[in-house]
């Protein structure tokens, strides 16, 4: 690793012997180096197409190879195999399986499920209702079986006539011969070849692994193959996609004494102030057990809350707070604008090349200076989102920043969402947890 000396801690988890190692550990210990750094140990004795790193989306794909590129040959990372899981799947079963459809992204998939639910009552000879009550009706299904495609067993806690359109709605993607990202995922499970697969296997931010992912990398992994994986259930934040889980305990279960958990101490990321502020919103929740961590980034750094009357009055100041410190000689790509929800950039900011982009995307990265805007009831927390989620997601935000954090907010007056939308929002009752 460039510059950096691993602790004792991070030193046994890359030293690993067990065929299954999970470093179990908070915001900016060292989880992602850690990894990195088992990666450059294996790569020194394996051929690299026999290391495969499995991630959650196309830019973290991007942000890994990068990374590793700093201390392994460009020549070798390119050989390794660093995919997303969907497109990893994807290649495997593109050789047996004719799909005779394009793939459904999100949006089609969101629509195959709003004209089979159509269909389904038709059939069914539901009764007339307003359209009101339909289309409401219509969300909560979509959003049950975006939750079941990720996660089956969530079928079982919901209503009888949901389990039975749930059947109906697998069955019409086999009829149509559809698949979504969830089914590629499935199927592959069952096409991995027995052999000439890689033997190495890393995944980063585990604690975000739905069950069929999950499921996938299990076969992956089969009686000989190696997992290597890092995560942090304090930063799991995407259960309005089905991921609600505890794959420490999956894991360990499953594997028994071939696993082996490490844990991770310091938070190299976060300063005494921002580690303590963030152990406070994780304390909310006293009915789980949750780290603590411990700041060990000594910047002189700073937290504060800001109240404005206006977005207006809020992007001026931030124009202002970033233009001081692009002044001071900050660099652009050290500060960061984060938000709760898609459409609240702001172009005036975007124009001045800051990095603006939602807390769900922001995951994994870190930054000098972060303003998170827009903490207000109703946005953060989301209405209708599982609070202890939303808590999650402002964690994840806020432990983004290595120095400087601030948060802001208007009160009492009308946040625009977009060109259609705005909401009357007040200070987020999440801000009296970090007092
Ligand atoms: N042993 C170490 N000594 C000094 N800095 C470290 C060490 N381990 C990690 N870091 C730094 O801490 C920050 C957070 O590391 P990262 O691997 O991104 O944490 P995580 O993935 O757990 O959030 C990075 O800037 C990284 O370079
Ligand atoms: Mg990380």
């Amino acid at each position: 690793m460039t510059n950096i000396t691993l602790n004792i801690q991070q030193t046994f988890a890359v030293n690993s012997t067990s065929r299954i190692t999970y470093v179990n550990a908070g915001a900016g210990t060292g989880k992602t180096t850690t990894l990195e750094a088992r990666i450059e140990k294996i790569a020194r004795n394996t051929l690299p197409w026999n290391i495969i790193i499995l991630a959650f989306n196309n830019s973290i794909v991007n942000d890994i190879k990068d990374r590793l590129k700093k201390h392994i040959s460009a020549k070798k990372v390119d050989k390794m195999q660093i995919y997303t899981i969907h497109a990893y799947a994807l290649k495997i079963i593109s050789k047996q399986v004719k799909m005779k459809n394009e793939l459904l992204d999100q949006e089609k998939l969101v629509k195959f499920i709003r004209n089979t639910w159509n269909k389904y009552k038709k059939l069914n000879n539901y009764k007339r209702q307003s359209r009101t009550y339909n289309e409401k009706k219509t969300r909560q299904v979509i959003d049950i079986v975006l939750k079941c495609r990720e996660n089956n067993s969530y079928i079982k806690q919901c209503s009888k006539e949901m389990q039975l359109f749930y059947r109906v709605f697998k069955q019409e993607l086999k009829a149509t011969k559809s698949y979504d990202f969830a089914r590629i995922v499935k199927v592959a499970k069952n096409h991995i070849p027995s052999s000439n697969t890689p033997q190495y296997i890393f995944v980063d931010e585990f604690q975000d692994t739905s069950e069929a992912r999950f499921n996938f990398i299990k076969a992956l992994v089969g009686k000989n193959n190696y997992l290597f994986a890092a995560g942090d259930e304090d930063q799991q934040i995407l259960e309005w996609c089905g991921v609600k889980n505890n794959n420490v305990n999956k894991l360990s279960q499953l594997y028994k004494e071939e696993f082996k958990e490490y844990k991770l101490e310091y938070s190299y990321r976060l300063t005494k102030t921002l580690a303590q502020k963030s152990n406070q919103l994780l304390r909310v929740f006293n009915n789980r057990i949750s780290k603590t961590l411990i700041g060990a980034n000594r910047a002189r750094g700073s937290f504060n809350i800001k109240k404005f009357t206006s977005s207006s009055q809020e992007v001026n100041w931030c124009k202002n707070f970033i233009r001081n410190l692009l002044k001071s000689r900050v660099k652009a790509q050290d500060i960061a604008v984060l938000y709760r929800c898609e459409n609240m950039m702001y172009s005036d900011i975007a124009n001045m090349g800051i990095y603006q982009s939602t807390i769900h995307k922001a995951k994994g990265l870190e930054f000098e200076y972060v303003i998170i805007i827009g903490v207000e009831e109703g946005i953060f927390p989301r209405s209708n989102e599982s609070i202890e989620e939303e808590l999650r997601v402002l964690y994840v935000g806020m432990t983004r920043a290595k120095k400087s954090l601030t948060i802001t907010y208007i009160d009492n007056t009308m946040r625009k969402l977009n060109n259609h939308t705005y909401i009357q929002v007040k200070k987020s009752t999440f801000l009296d947890y970090l007092k």
